[in-house]
């Protein structure tokens, strides 16, 4: 079973994409054969800047090895090392309507933030499917933000197979990560780039630890039993602490006695101990460089390997060869 997921390089990953995303991706290694990578082609339709994306990819491959990405067991490679992409995001396009871009409510949400309806972005979903078919891939884990984009890839691959022939792209499984529950940001609603209220899996003690101290809170006085229910200190300390810490702090809460900037501190340390063998990883990745080169060029290999079997047969099939 070949699972293959993509993550933009977008700028700091938080506590937010931790949970949503590279954890579940960590654990499913062991599942199958797992393709991952590093989405730039597609970070390229919000934002042209050089040299912010080099950094973000280059930040995205160390936090993502540093998380628990194990490139013995998951081909980890940059999307555009396997340009050939583009050319099967060509051929799907060839069998796909307008009217079923039209309606995906990921470009219609990014053009009402502002960016720019270029034609990239709107064909988006498109290149998406393509890096989904190029690798024969079964089973396709992401967030449910990414729900439809999915749906429009087993479109355009059945569309594909009714035109050129059955078995010429393999249908795949989408996995939503419905269970994973939204984690919270600093003020209580979704913790998001977009509103400035997230916390970074990797940075400096003291400010991080600031930021935490920073969450909103009520104003219940220290004596008095505090509210369980919407607290952001509990749900964010829930990802971090053990089962018996976190009933340990929602007894403290009921029972009065402890001030939220006391909570808040468990909580910072919870936090910066959960990360502590992951931060650990991520030194001995950046103090040896040549590494992640070395990981992204086996990586490329081997996605460009499998890539070129599946654009034979589909080229066959299509009357290009
Ligand atoms: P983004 O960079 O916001 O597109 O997020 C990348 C992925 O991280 C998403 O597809 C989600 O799976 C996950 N993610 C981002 N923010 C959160 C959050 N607050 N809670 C859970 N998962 C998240
Ligand atoms: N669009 C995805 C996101 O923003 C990233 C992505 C690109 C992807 N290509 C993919 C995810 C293929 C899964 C499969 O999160």
């Amino acid at each position: 079973m070949r699972i293959l997921t993509g993550l933009q390089p977008s700028g700091k990953l938080h506590v937010g994409n931790y949970f949503g995303a590279m954890e579940p991706a960590v654990r499913l290694q062991d599942e199958g054969e797992a393709f991952y990578f590093i989405a730039d082609y597609h970070a390229m339709t919000s934002s042209q800047d050089p040299v912010a994306l080099r950094e973000n990819v280059r930040e995205l491959a160390v936090d993502f090895l540093a998380c628990g990405l194990d490139p013995a067991r998951a081909v980890f490679f940059r999307q555009s090392a396997v340009p050939a992409v583009n050319e099967l995001a060509w051929l799907l396009s060839t069998v796909c309507p307008m009217s079923l871009l039209a309606k995906c409510h990921s470009y219609k949400d990014k053009t009402a933030q502002g960016i720019a309806a270029n034609h990239a972005l709107f064909a988006y979903p498109v290149l998406m499917a393509a890096d989904i078919l190029l690798y024969d891939s079964n089973k396709v884990p992401v967030g449910k933000d990414q729900k439809q984009h999915l749906e429009v890839t087993r479109d355009l691959a059945m569309k594909f197979n009714d035109v050129y022939g059955a078995g010429t792209v393999v249908i795949p499984d989408p996995i939503i990560r419905e269970d994973t529950a939204v984690v919270v940001g600093l003020d209580g609603r979704k913790m998001s780039k977009s509103y400035g209220n997230t916390l970074p899996i990797f940075g400096e003690e003291k400010p991080l630890k600031k930021l935490i101290m920073k969450i909103t809170t009520d104003s219940t006085p220290v004596e008095a039993a505090k509210p369980t229910d919407g607290s952001t200190i509990l749900a964010l300390y829930k990802l971090f602490a053990s089962p018996s810490d976190f009933a340990a702090m929602v007894k403290a809460h009921e029972q009065g006695g402890v001030g939220y900037g006391d909570f808040k501190k468990q909580l910072a340390d919870a936090y910066w101990d959960f990360f502590a063998p992951m931060r650990v990883r991520r030194a001995e990745i950046l103090a040896d460089p040549a590494f992640i080169d070395r990981v992204l060029a086996e990586g490329a290999m081997r996605a460009r390997e499998e890539a070129s079997k599946v654009l034979e047969r589909v080229r066959r099939a299509v009357g290009l060869l």
